[in-house]
């Protein structure tokens, strides 16, 4: 994969938002009182541990988290998509008894993986450190903040995730949200969520009860999460799975073209899914760009490059995922489709701010884990997306998941890069203040 060029640099990211008058002097005012607060906040609340969820007890949460480790960022121009994956001793934050959130079919540890290699290794940026997480650092920046994923069930993995490391620290508690799931983190008052919404856009997806092709309206976000954009502090779109699939594509309620609809006896034009998918994508972005006209608070916007499975066969003809190591670099080359997911979803974001600059309000970013996840062939449940699948012997059919990732594993890397494009900003955001 190429290396990025300097059109993703913190330069002209910051060029694209030149502060309003708001932004400049808010900081001035406020950059004090933040420096006092973040040496004297208290770290974790004791109280928040005797919540009716029952997490185990965990390790004391590492040194208090200076101002001085968000100047860190060795290099905010660091380019953290390129590199190789290392092994690397010191394992998880988290494992299945410490963290109680985890989705039994992602759960691969407790549901009896024998391996455990896998999670042991780290990624290794060419250019740069990067460091591993710390959930204070995570907190701290996401203190009286929302921060949503909207997308599909990756989306739910990532979030998940991070749910994981950042309960090493400090418990969050449920809270009730018709049709999404939040938590909140009452030591810093930050709220994280996840919104299922696996077009962006509004549709069905096709299910084993239901309608055997997408329904999906290009023209229209999904309500869902629109409704609740106004209040997001930070939203990562993640989705593309559920795109190559078969689909019925419609605009201003009229059908526009179909993905392979002739095989269930329908006669539209074939459009394929990569121009559905970047209508989608385009629309959404567009539609946080217009909201956030006149509003005085940012949104950071995160978009999560597609997310290749590893099924040695076909995914519906008993594909598993056997291996237990990562791919060398060179070893496995980037698919077709994958590559071409993962150029929509960049071209999307760099038309996105492009506009944005018109508005203000905005930031976009991309989180390009297409490569470092194509490397980790080793990191799905595979058939431990089941307890014990082979208690009883090996049976002749076994279900693979070769789509997710196992928890903890090679996806709590994503957010090891989200919390330094995190990091990133708020020191952009402190340079601004010194102007
Ligand atoms: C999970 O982590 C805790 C604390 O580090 C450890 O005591 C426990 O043995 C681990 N459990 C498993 C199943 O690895
Ligand atoms: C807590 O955070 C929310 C945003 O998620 C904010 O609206 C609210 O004012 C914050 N509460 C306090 C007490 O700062
Ligand atoms: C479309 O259908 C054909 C035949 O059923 C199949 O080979 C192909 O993989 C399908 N394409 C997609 C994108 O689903
Ligand atoms: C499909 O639609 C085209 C154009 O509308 C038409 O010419 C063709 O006969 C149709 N095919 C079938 C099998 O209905």
């Amino acid at each position: 994969m190429k290396s990025r060029t300097s059109k993703y640099d913190s330069i002209s990211l910051s060029k694209t938002f030149l502060p309003h008058a708001l932004h400049l002097l808010l900081p001035i005012v406020l950059l004090p009182i933040v420096l006092l607060c973040l040496y004297l906040y208290p770290l974790y609340h004791t109280k928040s541990q005797t919540n009716e969820l029952h997490y185990a007890t965990v390790s004391p949460p590492p040194p208090p988290y200076s101002v001085n480790d968000i100047h860190k960022v060795d290099d905010p121009s660091c380019d953290y998509f390129n590199g190789k994956w290392i092994h690397d001793k010191t394992g998880p934050l988290y494992n299945g008894t410490t963290c109680v959130t985890i989705k039994e079919s992602q759960n691969c540890i407790t549901n009896g993986r024998p391996d455990s290699n896998y999670l042991y290794y780290r990624w290794n940026p060419t250019q740069c450190n990067l460091p591993r997480f710390e959930p204070n650092t995570f907190l701290q920046l996401s203190k009286n903040k929302h921060i949503s994923f909207v997308g599909d069930s990756l989306a739910r993995n990532q979030f998940e995730s991070l749910l994981c490391m950042l309960s090493s620290l400090s418990k969050p508690k449920p809270v009730h949200h018709k049709g999404s799931h939040w938590w909140h983190f009452e030591s810093h008052n930050a709220t994280l969520s996840v919104y299922w919404s696996p077009f962006l856009v509004q549709g069905d997806a096709r299910s084993k009860l239901g309608p055997s092709l997408n329904t999906i309206h290009l023209d229209r976000v999904n309500g869902k999460w629109e409704k609740d954009m106004d209040g997001m502090d930070l939203v990562v779109l993640s989705f593309g799975n559920w795109f190559n699939v078969p689909s019925i594509y419609y605009e201003k309620g009229l059908v526009i073209g179909c993905l392979n609809c002739s095989s269930y006896g329908l006669n539209y034009t074939d459009i394929g899914f990569y121009v559905p998918l970047r209508k989608a994508l385009r629309k959404s972005l567009n539609r946080i760009i217009e909201r956030r006209v006149g509003k005085r608070n940012e949104i950071g916007v995160i978009v999560r490059t597609f997310s290749p499975s590893h099924f040695d066969g076909d995914w519906d003809k008993s594909g598993t995922c056997s291996k237990k190591e990562p791919y060398e670099n060179g070893e496995k080359e980037i698919g077709e489709m994958e590559s071409e997911i993962r150029r929509v979803e960049i071209e999307e974001v760099e038309n996105a701010k492009v506009k944005a600059r018109e508005f203000g309000g905005v930031r976009f970013e991309v989180l390009d884990v297409t490569q470092l996840a194509l490397l980790r062939p080793d990191g799905h449940p595979g058939a431990y997306m089941n307890p014990f699948p082979f208690k009883n012997g090996v049976p002749e059919r076994v279900q693979n998941d070769c789509v997710h990732w196992c928890l903890p594993g090679a996806i709590d890397t994503w957010n090891e890069i989200f919390l330094e494009m995190m990091k990133k900003w708020e020191l952009e955001g402190q340079q601004w203040s010194e102007l």
